[in-house]
């Protein structure tokens, strides 16, 4: 079994053909998380894959609680095995809204955010980790049209997108429906840079 160490974090990784692989994305979004945490906080990851960045935060943030979702069944189990409270779902699906329910402080998302056309796709549950449609923006877009509704007020997103993705058109969305939003972290990778954007409800 191959595993992973960060910041305190020891994480087992899944069949790479199967399950994403924690990467660049990967460590900026968990850096960036870890710097918004708080102890006591109640933090949603969407998409936790592996359950890296979910793994990392509670072994360094005291008194949290994590919650994730993931639409990839052998996704789900491997972020499972590394401790990671998971629901098999699709986004925001079978989490009670903030009325009747769940709220959170902070929700994370490191989201497929690559345009992709059909030909690029590729094949079984892996292509839930890269597929952005054709914009890039296809998941990330309905993230956004629901995830106000499971934060509580003054609540902080948290979304890595990619210089391919548009962070203009991204931060255009955001502010739309009443987030206040910037940059936290960056790095330049071969032909992109990874971006962390911090979304703030006003
Ligand atoms: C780029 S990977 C990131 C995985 C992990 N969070 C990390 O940073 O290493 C995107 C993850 O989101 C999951 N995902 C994609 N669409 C989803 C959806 N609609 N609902 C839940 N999870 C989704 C994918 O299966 C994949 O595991």
């Amino acid at each position: 079994m191959v595993e992973i160490e960060y910041k305190n974090t020891r994480v087992k990784l899944g069949d790479s053909d199967l399950v994403y692989e924690p990467a660049e994305d990967s460590f900026l979004l968990a850096d960036a998380a870890l710097e918004e945490a708080e102890p006591g906080m109640c933090i949603l990851e969407i998409g936790a894959g592996s359950g890296f960045v979910s793994a990392v935060l509670r072994a360094n943030t005291p008194g949290i609680r994590v919650l994730a979702t993931e639409i990839n069944p052998h996704a789900a189990r491997c972020a499972k095995a590394n401790g990671v409270e998971v629901i098999r779902t699709d986004l925001f699906k079978g989490i009670r809204s903030g009325s009747r329910g769940a709220s959170f402080d902070l929700i994370l998302f490191n989201p497929p955010y690559l345009p992709t056309s059909e030909e690029e796709k590729v094949p079984g549950w892996l292509n839930y980790a890269f597929d952005g449609g054709a914009s890039g923006r296809e998941t990330l877009d309905r993230f956004l049209d629901d995830v106000r509704d499971y934060l509580k007020p003054g609540g902080k997103i948290l979304i890595l997108i990619s210089s391919i993705t548009g962070l203009e058109a991204v931060k255009e969305k955001m502010m739309k429906i009443g987030f206040e939003a910037g940059v936290v972290g960056r790095k330049k990778i071969s032909f992109e840079e990874l971006m962390v954007v911090r979304g703030e409800l006003s």
